[in-house]
């Protein structure tokens, strides 16, 4: 046999994955990957339990269950004002990334472009790579990582397929508003390409700021595979469930691949997310409070520290300059804090095809505070 030639040569391990492990090796504090320390609500597991007991061990509808998907569609309406047929619009995923897959597989074909904004989130571009398209990045601005109008401009063309744009924002949590949607809409308006909009953090938005939706802007959602993840919402990211909502003819593509790759997700858990959401809305509602306390905990233990914190408007990250302590790179410094202090974050340039000129790292505080005590005691050293 041939050596294989792989379809993927320049994916390795990714860098959440080796900062888990190399944090684990060292003892860290674990402040990198994207996952909370902290159990889902109480009430939510003893539906699980109750579900698990229950009759749901088989396949799940292919689409997601019925009460799941009426469940979200009645989110839909009350928290955005915006309607989605159940029957075909909404599709349930085993996570975002399986959307995110499925609709960039739905719908890139080879040599399309397609258009990412760095810095982006790691699963985008192995998925574009293939579906047989090309990956175009264009940067965010900076240090406020708002979009380049002029360099999306310049980038969009009639070889562009799709744009994918992630609100609020991994790592730097920026948020698009309604203004930016209507630009984009603008934009975009005389180009035959879809959009995909990962909104994977819409409850985690602070500062009595609400999440704008691109399912408000009727022109790009009439274009538009807007993901969404039960994980992130429900502090579970290992249930691995999201979904996708999408107009009937992007649905029925994206379903043409969701069959194939998973058929269908598990069926207790959608189960029991479709009871605990109808049950209590107060989860979500209560999110942006949750999570505001956390940032600003975090906030005044880096303010005891030599890091300087960036604004965090939303998602459950703090990005942090740390040029004040070191002069390494940031992959280099992300070790070697790791290794030599205990505490692991990620390095901000591995979202970048080109990074440029910073020395920045992201810490992930969906943490309780005993954490975060603990990588503040040891950041404080520094
Ligand atoms: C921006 C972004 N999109 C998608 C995902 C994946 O979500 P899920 O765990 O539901 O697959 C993540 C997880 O970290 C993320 O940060």
């Amino acid at each position: 046999m041939k050596p294989i030639e792989s379809k993927l040569p320049s994916v390795g391990t990714t860098i959440f994955t080796l900062m888990s492990q190399l944090a684990a090796q060292h003892g860290a504090v674990n402040l990198s990957q994207g996952f909370p320390d902290f159990s889902p609500p109480q009430p939510l597991l003893d539906i699980v339990e109750r579900c698990l007991r229950g009759r749901y061990h088989q396949y799940a509808l292919m689409p997601g269950s019925l009460a799941l998907r009426a469940a979200i569609a009645e989110k839909l309406v009350s928290l955005y004002g915006v309607t989605a047929d159940p029957a075909d619009e909404i599709t349930v995923t085993s996570g975002a990334t399986e959307a995110i897959f499925g609709a960039i597989q739905a719908v890139v074909r080879r040599d399309d472009e397609v258009i990412v904004f760095d810095p982006c989130y790691d699963s985008y571009e192995p998925s574009i790579t293939l579906a047989g398209g090309r990956t175009v990045h264009v940067p965010l601005t900076l240090p406020d990582f708002a979009i380049d109008w002029e360099r999306l401009a310049a980038a969009v063309s009639d070889r562009t397929r799709l744009v994918i744009v992630n609100s609020p924002h991994n790592p730097s949590g920026a948020l698009l508003g309604a203004a930016d949607w209507d630009r984009l809409a603008a934009l975009l308006r005389p180009h035959d390409c879809y959009l995909l909009s990962d909104e994977v953090y819409e409850h985690v938005v602070f500062d009595g700021k609400r999440h704008a939706t691109v399912l408000a802007q009727p022109e790009l959602k009439s274009r538009c595979f807007a993901v969404f993840s039960f994980g992130k919402t429900y502090h579970a990211t290992g249930w691995k469930l999201g979904y996708c909502v999408a107009p009937r003819e992007l649905t029925a593509e994206l379903r043409r691949v969701h069959q194939y790759v998973t058929f269908a997700s598990t069926s207790p858990l959608q189960q029991a997310l479709a009871e605990y959401m109808t049950a209590h809305p107060e989860h979500h509602l209560g999110l942006p409070a949750f999570y505001q306390e956390r940032r600003d905990y975090f906030a005044g233990l880096l303010a005891e520290t030599s890091f300087r914190a960036l604004p965090a408007p939303g998602t459950y990250f703090q990005l942090a300059d740390y040029s004040e302590i070191s002069r390494q790179s940031d992959v280099d410094f992300a070790r070697w804090l790791t290794i030599e202090h205990g505490v692991a974050t990620i390095p901000v340039s591995v979202f970048y095809e080109k990074p440029p000129d910073i020395r920045v790292v992201r810490f992930c505080f969906a943490k309780e505070n005993a954490t975060l005590d603990a990588a503040a005691e040891r950041l404080r050293r520094l």
